[in-house]
This record gives structure tokens, C-alpha cells and sequence, in this order.
């Protein structure tokens, strides 16, 4: 009994630590352009925008609405407390591939 345990303990061990290293290997993000410019969000946002707290996550939010409310937070149109800043610092075709990069989020 007490040998069976052991290597029972010994192939729970092994399977979890083959979980892990296949998790990691998923989890490993191209690095693309986009998904640099998209780091910078992330410490508000969270990881490519899953927000864990009060500031709104934006991951799966269409193209078209994050597009327009960077354009509208750089021109001032739209109201915010940080993201006028934020957003006077990227191109069109940047806050383009930011969209893209968000919207293409689960
Ligand atoms: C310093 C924290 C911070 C950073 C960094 C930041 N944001 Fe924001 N974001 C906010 C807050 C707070 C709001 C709510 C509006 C406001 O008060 O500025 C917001 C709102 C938004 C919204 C509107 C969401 C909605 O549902 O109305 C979008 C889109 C957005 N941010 C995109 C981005 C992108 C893209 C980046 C990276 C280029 C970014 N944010 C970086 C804090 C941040």
C-alpha cells in the first residue's frame, strides 16, 4: 500500500508538472507590434484588456468602438480622467492596431 501511494504521488506529480509546462507553452503571446503597444494598457486594462477591477476592460469590444473612443479621447470629444493623455500619445494606424489587437480578444 504504502509503495502504491508513492508512486501514485509520483504520476500526479508528473502529470501536473507536464500540465504546467503545456499551459505555459500556450499562454507564450506572439509578439507582434500590437501587442506591444498593447502592453502599455494592460496596467490599467489588464492582460490584453481583461480589466480585474473598475477600470472598463476592452477586450472584445468591436474594432469600431475602441477606434472611436481613442480618437474621441485624444480630440477631447470624449470625457475622461486619464485616457486623453494616454491617447494623445499614438498614431491613427497605431490606435488602429490597438483596436484591432483588443477586438480580436476572447
Ligand atoms: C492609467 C491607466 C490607463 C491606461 C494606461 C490606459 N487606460 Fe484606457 N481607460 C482608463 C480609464 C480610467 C478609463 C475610463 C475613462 C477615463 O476616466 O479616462 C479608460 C477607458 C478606456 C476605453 C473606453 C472603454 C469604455 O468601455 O468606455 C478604451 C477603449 C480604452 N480605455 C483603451 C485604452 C488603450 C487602448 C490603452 C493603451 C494604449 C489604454 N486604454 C490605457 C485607464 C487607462
Amino acid at each position: 500500500m504504502q509503495s502504491y501511494s508513492h508512486s501514485h504521488y509520483l504520476a500526479i506529480t508528473l502529470i501536473t508538472t507536464v500540465l504546467l509546462l503545456g499551459s505555459t507553452q500556450a499562454q507564450a503571446t506572439e509578439i507582434t507590434p500590437a501587442s506591444m503597444l498593447a502592453n502599455s494598457c494592460a496596467g490599467c486594462h489588464g492582460t490584453d484588456g481583461h480589466s480585474p477591477g473598475a477600470i472598463p476592460a476592452i477586450a472584445g469590444k468591436s474594432t469600431e468602438f475602441i477606434e472611436t473612443a481613442l480618437k474621441d479621447f485624444r480630440s477631447g470629444n470624449k470625457a475622461s480622467t486619464v485616457m486623453e493623455r494616454h491617447a494623445k500619445g499614438y498614431t491613427d494606424e497605431e490606435i488602429k492596431l490597438l483596436a484591432e489587437y483588443f477586438a480580436s480578444q476572447k
